[in-house]
């Protein structure tokens, strides 16, 4: 077992290194020799999927979160309306589903239980499903009318990790594919988009390098008894990406907001010390994004929080209200993601390793939900 960890002292430490080349991987051999994008395994006429009027993405836990991601994304690109809903509610409600609809099904396994009634939903009501799915061979593809696999290789480690930022990626390509098919943005706008994504795993792999800070600050808080994540925009799925980690691998009390929504209710658990993550965009957005969420700062810090924020090499901005900044290379905001969420995920896993909990094999979890 030590081999298979390749000399890291567990499978997630091992996942959460694999990341770079889970994402360069999944976005290998996307494009014909016209550098214009293809989905070998998207065996869905071109025309259906010219007519579509609405996506639905499907999935549970952290692939979810990776829907929820996709949706800012890909509404953005293509213009088409992007419902995120979790299987097991989708199942059970009577969803709006038509010929004209297409279901995109994202999941680690294939194999979730869920998942999968909900694709078979789905489709018996005449939709079109696409899963995004990392094991070959699963039974989810089987059942889809195309794939888009992830290449992340086997994740081991029962909280995900390196799937989540191969999902994210994958969704992203079908976005940008679609954009391309419906006309929606020029050939050398989805170049560009393409070459952001490409330079991701070198970013990614900068971010890791800088991990040892978050770790040393998770051990500093193994006592924590309640950790909130605050995020906007694509940093709001990121933020309960990230409160779900804390959960799954610490058994600690985390939340993850929609920044916006603190004065709806959140900020009535701040209270002096309340560890708070803060995930912050690219001050280089062209809308107020920033400005916002360094404001929110500001608010939760004035009543005591204990800020660890997320931000942007060289952000002045959230340096007068940050306890603690784990800074990311610079990307646009839709980018951001990648980045973000592996602070969580290192942080979530030190803090447990120093709880001396077993990272790899959380109680009361299993890698793949197979039954109801
Ligand atoms: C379980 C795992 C999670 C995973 C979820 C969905 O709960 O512990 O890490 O996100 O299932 O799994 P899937 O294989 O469908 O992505």
């Amino acid at each position: 077992a030590a081999a298979e960890k390749g000399g890291f002292a567990s499978f997630m430490d091992k996942e959460i290194h694999d990341q770079p080349q889970a994402v360069g991987d999944t976005l290998l051999g996307r494009t014909d020799v016209d550098g214009r994008l293809m989905l070998d395994d998207l065996r869905i006429e071109e025309s259906v999927l010219r007519s579509i009027d609405k996506i639905i993405v499907i999935a549970c836990g952290t692939a979810a979160y990776a829907g929820h991601v996709a949706k800012y994304a890909i509404e953005h690109w293509c213009r088409i309306p992007v419902e995120v809903e979790l299987a097991h509610e989708f199942r059970y409600r009577d969803p709006i589903v038509t010929e004209k609809t297409l279901v995109v099904a994202i999941t680690q396994s294939g194999e979730t239980m869920d998942t999968l009634m909900a694709v078979r939903h789905a489709r018996e009501q005449g939709a079109k499903v696409i899963s995004i799915v990392n094991t070959n061979g699963s039974t989810i593809p089987r059942e889809s009318d195309a794939v888009l696999y992830t290449h992340a290789g086997p994740e081991i480690a029962v909280a995900s990790t390196k799937a989540f930022l191969s999902q994210i990626t994958a969704a992203y390509l079908l976005g940008l594919y679609l954009a391309q098919l419906r006309g929606n943005k020029f050939p050398d706008e989805i170049n560009t988009l393409m070459d952001e994504l490409r330079d991701m795993p070198r970013k990614i792999q900068t971010v890791i390098e800088r991990g040892e800070y978050v770790r040393a600050t998770a051990r500093s808080m193994k006592d924590a008894s309640s950790v909130l994540f605050l995020g906007r925009h694509v940093g709001f799925p990121v933020a309960m990406e990230g409160a779900l980690k804390l959960k799954e691998l610490a058994y600690i009390h985390a939340e993850g907001f929609a920044a916006g929504e603190l004065k709806h209710g959140p900020i009535a658990l701040i209270d002096e010390g309340q560890p708070v993550f803060v995930v912050v965009p690219s001050p280089r957005g062209r809308d107020s994004l920033h400005s916002k969420v360094v404001s929110n700062i500001q608010e939760i810090r004035a009543r005591g929080a204990r800020t660890l924020v997320i931000a942007e090499d060289g952000d002045d901005a959230v340096r007068p209200y940050a306890d603690e900044i784990f800074w990311v290379p610079p990307v646009p905001t839709l980018m951001q993601p990648l980045l973000a969420t592996v602070p969580l995920q290192i942080f979530a896993m030190a803090l447990a390793e120093a709880k001396g909990l077993d990272v790899d094999q959380p109680r009361n979890l299993a890698k793949s939900v197979t039954v109801e």
